[in-house]
């Protein structure tokens, strides 16, 4: 008779086995259309090279191999240099400046070091019932495909940055808007448990087509432990900013006014002559936005969020508006608090399992956002819209770790706790199966090749 603690690792396995060739997959459809050329070449000292992406995610589960499995032979101390990010605990590496400075290895022999592992990784999963530490790996294996659901994102932000719309995205038709979304939602205030709960996922996995969408209930260890914040009544926006919106703050001299800058945020639009979000362009006096489907003039993009924009814009822009941008617990909140039910719901609208419907994520196949008011059925209980998918959207929040927080695996989120800005609710280029209202994502305030917009709050009464 076997204990129920094998029988759920067993489940675990057979999850993360399906997850493994999932994720692992995904990662080369999204590379598929780049020529040869394309997969070496570093654009900014930001970004790397798509090259390394599909390297370094294999690097991941090669120091997988190299701990839990006896007598695993090192593939390439080369590959070992050449594909760590900045793990100092796996030693020396190539500067991330450097990344797109050589040539070797080839991307051929990056795509062949990638079978390879996933060979390993295959008979490897298929035996971790047997391994005396087969939570932790299992644990650490989810790690590693997550890991490799932010490195897919990062690809799209870092193709777009490479090759734009010369990159032949396989896009889908775009929603178009269901109904007007405006105003601002008023949410009360009082004491709100902030972070992701672990008890509320409590449970045996599921199993079947649900295992493959959600195979084992996973958070980051940054959005634990859940714990009681005080919130003022405050009013949030039903709908992120749009290009329309913003362009009536660029229209008011808002890059010309240093009254609704941060010092910082002035420096930066000095120093780097920024005029408009990243990808917009003037040609002929008309403003103009570039994505991966081509250059339009914004006057076609009005009711569409506006993204690639830094903290420091949005901060700017939203003092030019009267108003700030929220903090991270008073997004959560607007996002996942049920008055009705006096409880949060993983998701804006529930429980459910993200669909087309509800919000435009990876999956949808846009490669950008989709206009504003396409997507009521994902709306939260406060009437807000568009809070999961489309952009991420910046906070007022220092990233810095919860009350109680235990760093889960070294060096991944612990250590860049300083200097950078809380991001919620995912983009369309997260995958479904990778976001939560709980998690937190992380980037330096200046930041803007990624897809980063904002929606504004405003204190009560
Ligand atoms: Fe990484």
């Amino acid at each position: 008779m076997v204990s129920s603690i094998q029988q759920i690792t067993k489940r675990g396995m057979r999850s993360i086995s399906d997850l493994y060739q999932q994720v692992r997959a995904r990662t080369l459809e999204i590379v598929a259309p780049l020529e040869i050329e394309d997969y070496v070449v570093q654009t900014a000292e930001f970004m790397s090279p798509p090259r390394w992406h599909i390297g370094h995610t294999t690097w991941f589960f090669e120091t997988v191999l190299q701990k839990y499995q006896p007598g695993y032979q090192t593939y390439s101390e080369d590959f070992l240099f050449f594909f760590n990010s900045y793990y100092e605990g796996f030693g020396q590496r190539i500067e991330r400046p450097k990344r797109g400075t050589r040539s070797r290895p080839t991307v051929a022999e990056t795509v062949a070091y990638r079978a390879h592992i996933d060979e390993h990784m295959a008979r490897f999963i298929a035996q971790i019932s047997n391994h005396e530490q087969a939570e932790n790996i299992l644990a650490i294996l989810r790690l590693g495909l997550e890991h490799e659901m932010q490195h897919q994102e990062l690809l799209v932000y870092d193709i777009k940055h490479l090759l734009c719309d010369q990159f032949d995205a396989p896009i889908a038709a775009a929603p178009r808007a269901i109904e007007t979304v405006s105003g601002m939602a008023e949410v009360d205030g009082g004491l709100f448990e902030l972070g992701y709960g672990a008890d509320r996922h409590a449970g045996e996995p599921p199993a079947g087509m649900g295992a493959l969408q959600r195979p084992i209930p996973f958070a980051f260890d940054n959005e634990k432990p859940q714990h009681k914040v005080f919130l003022q009544d405050f009013l949030i926006d039903r709908a992120p900013v749009s290009n329309g919106d913003y362009l009536e703050f660029m229209k008011a001299g808002g890059y010309q006014n240093f009254r609704w800058w941060h010092s910082a945020g002035w420096e930066r639009v000095n120093s780097e002559r920024w005029q408009a979000p990243l990808y917009w362009e003037q040609r002929e006096g008309a403003w103009m936005i570039r994505d991966f489907a081509g250059l339009h003039d914004v006057s076609n993009k009005l009711n569409e969020p506006v993204y690639h924009v830094s903290f420091l814009e949005a901060s700017a822009y939203a003092k030019w508006a009267g108003k700030r941008l929220p903090t991270e617990a008073e997004w959560e909140k607007a996002a996942s608090f049920s008055p009705a039910l006096n409880a949060k719901r993983e998701f804006p609208w529930g429980d459910a399992p993200i669909d087309k419907h509800f919000g435009n994520l990876f999956e949808n196949g846009l490669w950008a956002v989709a206009p504003i008011g396409a997507f009521p059925k994902g709306q939260s209980s406060y009437g807000c819209q568009q809070m999961i998918g489309d952009v991420w959207e910046w906070t007022i929040s220092d990233y810095s770790p919860y009350p109680g927080f235990k760093s889960e695996f070294d060096e991944y989120n612990d250590k860049w706790f300083v200097g950078q800005k809380v991001l919620r609710g995912g983009s369309f280029a997260t995958p479904r199966s990778h976001i939560r209202t709980t998690y937190r994502n992380f980037f330096h305030p200046e930041e803007r090749w990624m897809v980063s917009g904002f929606r504004c709050a405003k204190d009560a009464g």
